[in-house]
């Protein structure tokens, strides 16, 4: 199984997630359903915390980047792990201010954060603000005079690192549309810039190199080139910065050939080259924080769907089409990413039809997979599982054709319960005048 959180029926007959019956729960809760594995979640955050607190000093945290999936529930528990969180925008300010998150362990990041935002954020207390740009700095020292006080802020810069994952997801490239970057010398020139600013308190720099990344020292060579500067802005400016984000990306396993990453092994070598880059530039260790999103979530999911048709073209290929699709998967249609899907069902079955699973929106694309095996009696009214979908899955969704957004059933200690309640039609014209 591609992940320890899926397993078999006793019979052979139904796949299990989180060890409950995925039929069963398909039935209950009808489809297409999002489930998310609590126990899952809480462990990788025990994971990253455990690693943090044996490798770094006092105030080093993961912050869960919220962006991979966020709803209420979902920062409850990350205030229950003691994590901080990352958030992108007002609205995931606003739902982890709903949940009752102490947004004083929140991190602001965008690259354009509106005047707007940057005052709401202000006046709902957000701890910190990546500044992406001196613009923002511009508008964070405005907003935090008119409120007379210091805002903390970290500075989003571009190490120039490429990743080796795909392009819409590497960030921490010198071109790249976040960040300053610290090659051409703008970086240098923008801290000079904000320690002039007196309702802005620069506490450290933030870099974040990409998203499913696997390659062997990306994070390590990123820690280097931001602690290297880190060392010339004490030369050159007297100033120390007390942090240094990482930003998130460990990839995840979607496929049997993907690897498998262990956060353990990863963190602790991260702080290796930490201490000893810290050592050698004669520079405190300052405050280490991770921002770790799809390594938390997304092999804590999967969607469920059922069956619809299935259509075989002679001498061409076969489509098996599920009552989700893009809108509620949308990763293979933009990334042509790959999942391991099962018929959940018919788990006792051979595997020996090749089809396309296929979505219901208009639109060729819309695609969940294409060529999987699966058995040769699919057909109306079984049930697929697409597995590692606990990651920009439910947080990219949309209602494209008019489709509700699925259910979220969180699974936990042998019981479920909705986290996010099924979009009914009305939902879908609530806005509507
Ligand atoms: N921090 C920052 C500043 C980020 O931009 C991201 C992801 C993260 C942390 C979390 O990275 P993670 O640990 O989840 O890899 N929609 C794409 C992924 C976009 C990632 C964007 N930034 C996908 O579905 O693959």
């Amino acid at each position: 199984m591609i992940c320890e959180n899926i397993s078999v029926s006793r019979d052979g007959s139904h796949l299990l997630f989180a060890g409950q019956d995925t039929v069963s729960l398909a039935q209950e809760y009808g489809t297409p359903l999002y489930l998310m594995d609590e126990e899952r979640i809480r462990s990788r955050c025990r994971t990253y915390k455990a690693a943090f607190a044996r490798n770094f000093g006092p105030g080093s945290v993961p912050l869960y980047a919220s962006k991979a999936n966020c709803f209420k529930r979902m920062y409850q528990i990350m205030q229950e792990e003691g994590m901080g969180i990352d958030v992108v925008s007002s609205g995931e300010i606003y739902t982890a201010l709903q949940a009752g998150f102490d947004l004083s362990k929140a991190y602001f990041h965008s690259n354009n954060k509106t005047d707007w935002d940057v005052a709401y954020a202000m006046d709902n207390h957000v701890g910190y603000f990546v500044a992406d740009n001196a613009e923002e700095i511009k508008a964070v020292e405005r907003e935090a005079g008119k409120r007379n006080f210091r805002q903390q802020v970290l500075l989003r810069l571009t190490p120039g690192i490429d990743p080796h994952t795909y392009e819409a997801i590497s960030t921490g490239k010198v071109d790249s549309k976040f960040g300053v970057a610290i090659e051409t010398g703008q970086a240098s020139d923008l801290v000079g810039f904000v320690l002039k600013q007196p309702h802005v308190e620069l506490c450290g720099f933030h870099c974040h190199v990409g998203s499913q990344v696997f390659a062997e020292d990306v994070f390590e060579r990123a820690a280097v080139k931001m602690l290297d500067f880190i060392a010339e802005m004490k030369r050159k400016y007297g100033y120390e910065a007390r942090q240094l984000d990482l930003g998130g990306g460990y990839g995840v396993r979607y496929v049997e050939s993907d690897p498998h990453l262990d956060i353990d092994v990863k963190v602790d070598e991260v702080a290796r080259t930490i201490h000893s880059t810290c050592e050698r530039l004669g520079i405190r260790e300052p405050e280490i924080h991770m921002e770790p999103g799809r390594s938390i979530v997304a092999d804590a999911g999967m969607v469920l769907y059922t069956v619809g048709t299935v259509k075989t073209i002679p001498g061409y290929k076969s489509y098996v089409s599920i009552d989700g699709g893009m809108g509620d998967s949308p990763r293979y249609a933009l990334y042509k990413a790959k999942y391991t899907l099962y018929a959940a069902n018919k788990m006792a079955e051979p595997c020996d039809f090749k089809a396309s699973v296929v979505g219901r929106c208009c639109e060729s694309g819309d695609i969940i997979q294409a060529g999987v095996m699966l058995p040769s009696s699919i057909h109306r009214g079984d049930i697929i599982a697409l597995c590692t979908t606990g990651a920009y899955h439910y947080s990219m969704a949309s209602n494209y054709n008019r489709l509700p957004r699925p259910a979220t059933v969180m699974l936990s200690g042998g019981t479920s319960y909705v986290a996010v309640r099924r979009e009914s039609l009305e939902d879908l014209v609530r806005n509507d005048l």
